[in-house]
């Protein structure tokens, strides 16, 4: 299943919306996957990003053709997981909650809350579902107080301030069901829960992460106001956010470039 000579990656990166290819990615070398639960959104890309080696998935797919509620989480997660990834950066856009988190910020954030329903959202099923064959059985907690790896999201804050771009440090993320965005009242029920950015496709993919043993942190975007609030009161202009995505991105895979250099260093890859 899985193709001997894939090139391990000890650092991962997810794209989202707007990153669904990583050109600055050198020498790409895509690999097929199957997993026993199934196959990743894409080939996972192998290849080298300032000089590092580093693997690339789109979480959405290549033709971004997954909606967040249909996307195999626990393939892509799996999937990265075989081929030896220690460490995940998860790119992702949001709506910005609170004050401070408007269009163009950018966010790591530290806590997460789970709207999400109906999703494969554990490798611990137990005994239902079918997968008595499935390599993880039984059930298992896991803790998940601290949804993020703080190392990891030093590494990244280290990276942005290499990058000479700032990035708001923590906050609580959201994760909403989609794909439709949301009322402004249930924006206002998110913000009384303590929300301060919300977007579709964090959960279950950190747990998961936390699942197998991976670090996982966020990078988050923030590409429009949540529906109700500050430019967002009438409406959401998703050509605007769409837009703003696409320019930057720019910025994100900057700190992309930095992030794999000092962690790189760390083992001397
Ligand atoms: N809501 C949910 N997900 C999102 C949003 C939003 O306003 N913006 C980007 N992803």
């Amino acid at each position: 299943m899985i193709p001997p000579d894939a090139g391990l990656a000890r650092l991962a990166i997810i794209g989202g919306s707007s990153l669904d290819q990583l050109a600055a990615l050198a020498e790409p070398r895509r690999v097929e996957m199957v997993t026993p639960y199934g196959k990743p959104s894409a080939p996972l890309v192998f290849g080298k990003l300032n000089g590092r080696n580093v693997v690339f998935l789109a979480r959405h797919g290549e033709r971004h053709q997954y909606a967040p509620h249909g996307i195999n989480y626990r393939a892509n997660l799996w999937a990265l997981h075989a081929q030896g990834v220690t460490d995940v950066v998860a790119v992702a856009t949001v709506g910005g909650i609170r004050a401070g988190l408007q269009a163009g910020v950018l966010a790591v954030p530290d806590q997460i809350i789970d709207y999400t329903w109906g999703r494969a959202s554990t490798f611990f099923d137990g005994a239902v579902g079918g997968e008595l064959d499935a390599p993880l059985t039984g059930v298992k907690h896991i803790d998940f107080t601290q949804p993020y790896d703080s190392a990891l999201r030093a590494s990244l804050l280290r990276a942005a301030q290499c990058a000479g771009k700032t990035v708001h440090n923590g906050g609580t993320y959201a994760t909403t069901q989609g794909p439709r965005l949301e009322t402004a009242a249930e924006i206002q029920r998110l913000a009384r829960d303590g929300a301060h950015m919300l977007g579709m496709t964090g959960m279950p993919e950190a747990a998961l992460a936390r699942e197998l043993g991976l670090r996982y942190a966020h990078l988050a975007l923030v590409v429009n106001a949540a529906a109700g609030t500050a430019g967002s009161i009438r409406a959401i202009d998703l050509p605007a956010a769409e837009s703003l995505a696409r320019e930057a991105m720019a910025d994100v895979v900057r700190i992309l470039l930095e992030w794999v250099s000092v962690e790189g260093a760390v083992d001397g890859d």
